[in-house]
């Protein structure tokens, strides 16, 4: 089966200059453009085009990578994820930065649709190959290749952080969704006790560099560890989310604020 929805050519454009694709998908009421074109290096900037050869090259290892790197609490975080999203089986959800599909599979538990949607071929692939009933979008968060109000809520797990304009894809995600819709970000951020802050980046500069011996690529987990600590803290990120238009923002600390859910709402 393909990764990508299954398109032919684009035929004409609708009121918002997305291209009308002849897909037999059902999902072709919300898919618009040219998803090999969307898909393409090329048509990447060069540091997306980088991140997604970073991901490429860790794919087939990377679900194994985060359960040790976090001592098994990414599956807590994905748990609390779902329950932010509270989806049900009316409900169709974008999982952007979907990855190998792992975030998006816990959606799919609860019985709604999901689109994990992705920059990189190789986490897609790898996706793919486990999860084989799922469709797989090759698709830029700058540009996603959606219609507007097309979600009932969009996610995004430990992917934000790598997107190259996080305002874009914050106001990108926004469009997509439907009027009523949420978002929940699931991202690394800063704990708020001081000394596990201290323990925390102690972690960080000195554990897991040991544990990139495990690795496929130590390069992408030196990336993991620079975008962490330079990523913005719980404030930082509400008044990103409240500036991109999303109405209601309020968060939640995972294991002390490692990790920190937002949600909002699309008004
Ligand atoms: C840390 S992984 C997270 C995967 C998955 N959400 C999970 O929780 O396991 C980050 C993902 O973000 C994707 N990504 C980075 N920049 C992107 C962009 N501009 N558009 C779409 N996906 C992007 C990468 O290719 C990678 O698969």
């Amino acid at each position: 089966m393909p990764i990508l929805a299954p398109i032919t050519k684009p035929a004409n454009t609708d009121s918002r200059g997305c291209k009308r694709s002849e897909r037999l998908s059902r999902y072709k009421e919300i898919i618009c453009g040219n998803l090999y074109r969307v898909s393409t290096r090329a048509d990447l900037g060069k540091k997306t085009a980088e991140v997604a050869a970073m991901f490429d090259g860790v794919a087939r290892r990377y679900d194994l990578m985060n359960d040790l790197m976090s001592f098994g609490q990414v599956r807590r975080w994905r748990r609390e994820t779902v329950k932010a999203i509270d989806p049900n089986s009316s409900h169709l959800v974008l999982d952007l930065a979907g990855g190998t599909g792992m975030s998006s599979q816990a959606i799919r538990n609860k019985g709604a649709e999901v689109l994990p949607t992705d920059i990189s071929l190789g986490m897609l692939s790898e996706g793919k190959r486990r999860f084989p009933e799922v469709t797989f979008v090759a698709g830029n968060a700058l540009q996603l290749p959606y219609k507007d109000d097309s979600f009932d809520a969009v996610t995004i797990s430990y992917g934000l952080r790598n997107v190259q304009d996080t305002a874009a894809a914050l106001k990108e995600m926004l469009r997509v969704t439907k009027p009523g819709g949420r978002v929940v970000i699931a991202e690394f951020s800063t704990p708020t006790w001081k000394p596990f802050r201290m323990l925390y980046h102690w972690y960080l500069s000195s554990v897991m560099p040991a544990l990139e011996r495990f690795s496929s690529n130590d390069v992408a987990y030196d990336y993991l560890v620079e975008s962490i600590i330079n990523w913005p803290d719980q404030q930082g990120l509400t008044k990103l989310m409240r500036e991109a238009g999303w109405a209601d923002v309020q968060w939640k600390n995972l294991t002390g604020g490692i990790v920190a859910l937002h949600r909002g709402w699309k008004p």
